[in-house]
């Protein structure tokens, strides 16, 4: 079985791979589109939740889903402390830079330039991004970040089939440093997140689609609800 992708609208995607479900950055409840608001969180159960920060737009919903599917919510240090201290106690703390092998795949945490403080005001450590080496491909999920030249690194050691990445501008990069930091990494096929879901991040869709055929990209625009072979 090939690894799938649905999109569950903002940077909330639940991955199957492996005869694992992998959720990523859970924000369903709170997310305004209409096409959120009909997913039903309490049938998304999980084995694994991975959380990039501490930003509400990205864990909003992960004690909830953590505590209805039992799901191991890996994160920053500071993260696991603070679902701890909210009762979710299946969790796996890493940070930038380690590896581990988890029973879907291979998780390295690597460097995402934001913020991270949790909604409650407390530290979150450092934001992080993923590269997860699954059986049938290899993906980067960027997290909410700057394009920044780290991700020149990243293909020294993987070799990128698809790249999650944020589009919308203002809190995170826009199209083309999107498109830059593909090829940084050398992904051909970018799945395009963080975009439409508030003002200040609304995209042209058009006209992302038009950069990327320029920059020899595959974007694939996914609709919330829908999932895509990877
Ligand atoms: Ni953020
Ligand atoms: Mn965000």
């Amino acid at each position: 079985m090939k690894t799938t992708f649905q999109y569950l609208g903002h940077s909330c995607f639940l991955l199957t791979t492996n005869g694992q479900k992998v959720l990523f950055d859970p924000f369903i409840s709170g997310n305004p589109l209409p096409q959120a608001q009909k997913i039903d969180i309490k049938s998304i159960m999980p084995n694994f939740i991975l959380i990039s920060h501490g930003h509400a737009d990205h864990i909003a919903d992960a004690i909830t889903i953590a505590q209805q599917s039992g799901a191991t919510c890996i994160c920053s240090w500071e993260i696991h402390e603070w679902l701890q201290k909210q009762g979710v106690t299946n969790t796996h703390p890493m940070n930038t830079g380690g590896f581990w092998n988890f029973t879907f795949g291979k998780v390295q945490a690597v460097v995402a330039h934001h913020s991270s403080g949790l909604p409650d005001g407390s530290y979150g450590g450092n934001p992080m991004g993923f590269v997860l080496n699954l059986s049938d491909l290899t993906l980067y999920y960027s997290g909410d970040t700057a394009l920044t030249l780290d991700m020149q690194l990243i293909p020294k050691r993987h070799k990128i089939d698809a790249a999650i990445l944020p589009i919308g501008s203002n809190f995170t990069m826009d199209i083309d440093d999107a498109l830059t930091a593909a090829q940084f990494v050398q992904a051909k096929k970018v799945i395009p997140v963080h975009y439409d879901t508030f003002g200040f991040i609304v995209v042209d869709k058009e006209e992302c689609m038009i950069k990327a055929k320029n920059a020899g990209i595959e974007l694939n625009f996914v609709n919330i609800g829908e999932t895509i072979t990877l």
